[in-house]
């Protein structure tokens, strides 16, 4: 496994496989690795002559400052992980650079606009988040010219923003969304979950099986009854289920959308191509969780 600080160093090494024409995945992650982005890197591998798994706390698309700085920085663990991963000794370029090797002309100016899948859930509630993805990781598709980019479905309106660059930019990148990796009791893996107290982590999965039960009822329920019943049963939890120290579920928003413009529909029927998705950001212990179910 070769490991890169520099932006010179990555562009040589994608120079060099460039020209012996061989494929390159790009995974773009903030480390802190968990299973669910080593499955990421595990089916890039699997897919590419090349894989370059990048590790950049990427500071201008927090718009918490103290998100920012409580965020986890675990660069040695996460190099061991990926080491476990068959094929990434050969294949694998973890590229790791400063904030100054990334943004070397300080911060970036550019201003992205997309339009309505920006303008919902996560988007109005974390203002200039998604510009700095996008800055971020077109800065990435720029050293690494990839054939094919692997983002999870966890953070599915970060997919819908990144296939809406790809259009804008028209680089011929092929998007590859990946399934959202789960704990054995259906907690989607999250670096945050390691913020949560015991008592909090504990009934957690309550949210994963909430949706899971919505999918169910959306077979014979309207869409704005599924909404209210899972908003509802998040947020009396705790009155039917008591729990220590007033922890409880508080739902910041449910939304049913359109799987690929991600604008909320009023009835099944108006889902398009890729179908309806349920996506959730719940509060717990002082921690935002997010989460999706497809319907
Ligand atoms: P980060 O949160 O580190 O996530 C990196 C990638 O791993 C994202 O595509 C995310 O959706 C995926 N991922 C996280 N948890 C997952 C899970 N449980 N199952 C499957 N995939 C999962 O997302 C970012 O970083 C940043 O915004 C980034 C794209 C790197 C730009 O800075």
């Amino acid at each position: 496994m070769k490991q890169i600080t520099q932006a010179a160093g990555l562009q040589q090494a994608v120079r060099e496989a460039r020209e012996k024409g061989l494929t390159i995945g790009l995974v773009p992650t903030m480390g802190a690795l968990h299973e669910g982005h080593l499955s990421l890197i595990e089916r890039a591998i699997g897919e590419n002559d090349m894989v370059v798994v990048s590790l950049f706390v990427n500071p201008i698309q927090f718009n918490n400052k103290e998100d920012l700085e409580k965020y986890p920085r675990t660069l040695e663990a996460d190099l061991r992980l990926i080491g476990t991963l068959e094929g990434a000794e050969a294949k694998v370029v973890a590229f790791a650079p400063t904030v100054e090797e990334m943004y070397p002309d300080g911060e970036p100016k550019e201003q992205y606009s997309f339009g309505p899948v920006e303008e919902v859930m996560e988007g109005p509630r974390r203002p200039g988040h998604f510009n700095g993805v996008a800055v971020v990781v077109r800065r990435l598709f720029d050293l690494s010219q990839p054939t094919r980019a692997y983002f999870g479905e966890k953070d599915y309106q970060q997919i819908a923003v990144i296939r809406a660059l790809l259009e804008q930019i028209k680089y011929p990148i092929e998007l590859v969304p990946c399934p959202i990796v789960r704990a054995d009791d259906g907690l989607a893996l999250s670096s945050r979950n390691m913020r949560l107290s015991p008592e909090a982590r504990a009934i957690a999965p309550v949210i994963n099986a909430t949706l899971e039960q919505a999918a169910e009822m959306a077979e014979y329920e309207e869409v704005d009854d599924v909404k209210e019943w899972v908003l509802d049963t998040l947020a009396t939890f705790h009155e039917i289920n008591p729990q220590p120290n007033g922890l409880r579920f508080e739902p910041e928003y449910f939304e049913v959308v359109d799987a690929r413009t991600l604008q909320p529909i009023a009835d099944w029927s108006e889902a398009g191509d890729l179908g309806a998705v349920g996506c959730i950001a719940v509060w717990l212990d002082g921690v935002r969780l997010i989460d999706i179910v497809k319907f």
